[in-house]
């Protein structure tokens, strides 16, 4: 616990003057995920009684069911960044495309653009596992004043100036990065105030859980068969426990305290994985990456990949450093 009991309001201010580009603008961003991470958490908790959990009927662009909660979520965050004008570009996992901020209005100078996965595990809802929302914070590329392209949201991971995520979880927390470390802020919801209560977030460099969907092991690459072989294998601190919630916001943050990988690898099925760069893997792994933790395809940093369309997938495979490491040796020794 912080010393001082700081609220996430508080620590916002303090630190906005280390940030370099800072204006107020970028705080006023995270302020405003936190109101609307407020919002979503009561909806949430509240799912169970209110008749708002279940398929909305829609698709969305991935052919995936939609939940209800998903359509809220999306709505709310976006409201929440548009209506006090507080970016010039938005782009969501539940959208096709990229939304344009007041791009007509030459006085606009916002000059972030935010990519979000509003409501992440939403397949857990209807039966009360934590969920959680990812967001992924970049400076336009294009000139402020004009209306925003899609180059500014085609970019590599490693120009984030802040991402992060909400976990609603048995505490609902907000966990993010500018850039110099990751902090973790806990919400009392007795006052609906977030404190922060993990200061100086850090994935151990060693870990024994190992999260991955084993279900689909037939389908997966050699390398990530034998690494799977290798964490069941009894030798030296194995085998490794295995832990999948199924939310990767969720899998994230427990591996983050106690030390783990998560893989969501290509299969024979699914040539580049099921997770999004933009919205998932590149916020994710920037957080890692703060957090002495790493994050990669099987071969290359995640953070280094150009993403030349919205909603391209890729492999990902996150966590603590040394398992990270050997998942890839893995990799490189089943080419
Ligand atoms: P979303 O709910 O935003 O579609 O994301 C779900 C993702 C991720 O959070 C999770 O780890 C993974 O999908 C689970 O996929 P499987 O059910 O295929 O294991
Ligand atoms: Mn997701
Ligand atoms: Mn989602």
């Amino acid at each position: 616990m912080s010393e001082k009991n700081q609220t996430l309001g508080e620590f916002i201010i303090e630190n906005q003057s280390s940030f370099k580009y800072t204006s107020g603008e970028l705080s006023r961003l995270i302020n405003s995920i936190r109101l609307a991470a407020k919002v979503v958490n009561h909806e949430v908790n509240k799912a169970g009684l209110v008749d708002i959990i279940g398929a909305a009927g829609d698709t969305n662009i991935q052919g995936e069911d939609q939940q209800k909660l998903d359509v809220f979520a999306n709505n709310l965050f976006i409201n929440a960044m548009t209506r006090r004008n507080i970016v010039c570009g938005i782009a969501s996992e539940e959208e096709d495309d990229y939304i344009a901020i007041n791009s007509q209005d030459e006085n606009h100078q916002n000059k972030y653009v935010v990519l979000i996965d509003p409501l992440d595990g939403s397949s857990n809802i209807d039966v009360n596992v934590s969920v959680g929302t990812i967001f992924s914070i970049y400076r336009r590329v294009t000139p402020i004043g004009t209306p925003v392209t899609i180059d500014d949201f085609l970019q590599k991971g490693n120009q984030q100036v802040a991402a992060g995520y909400v976990v609603y979880g048995t505490s609902t927390m907000i966990v993010y990065t500018t850039g110099a470390g990751v902090n973790g802020f806990t919400l009392n919801p007795a006052i609906g105030t977030f404190y922060l209560s993990h200061p100086n977030m850090e994935f151990p460099e060693d870990g024994k859980i190992y999260s991955v969907n084993e279900g689909n092991y037939i389908h997966f690459p050699q390398g990530i068969k034998n690494y799977i072989k290798y964490c069941q294998m009894e030798e030296g601190d194995r085998p490794y426990t295995s832990r999948y919630i199924g939310s990767l916001v969720s899998d994230f943050h427990r591996n983050m305290i106690k030390g783990g990988i998560y893989m969501y690898p290509k299969s024979s099925k699914n040539s580049n994985g099921k997770l999004r760069l933009l919205y998932e893997c590149n916020p994710m792994a920037f957080l890692a990456e703060q957090a002495n933790g790493k994050a990669s395809d099987g071969f290359n940093r995640i953070m280094e990949i150009q993403p030349t369309e919205l909603h391209q997938r890729v492999p990902f495979i996150c966590g603590s450093k040394n398992m990270v490491e050997k998942a890839e040796e893995f990799m490189r020794n089943a080419q």
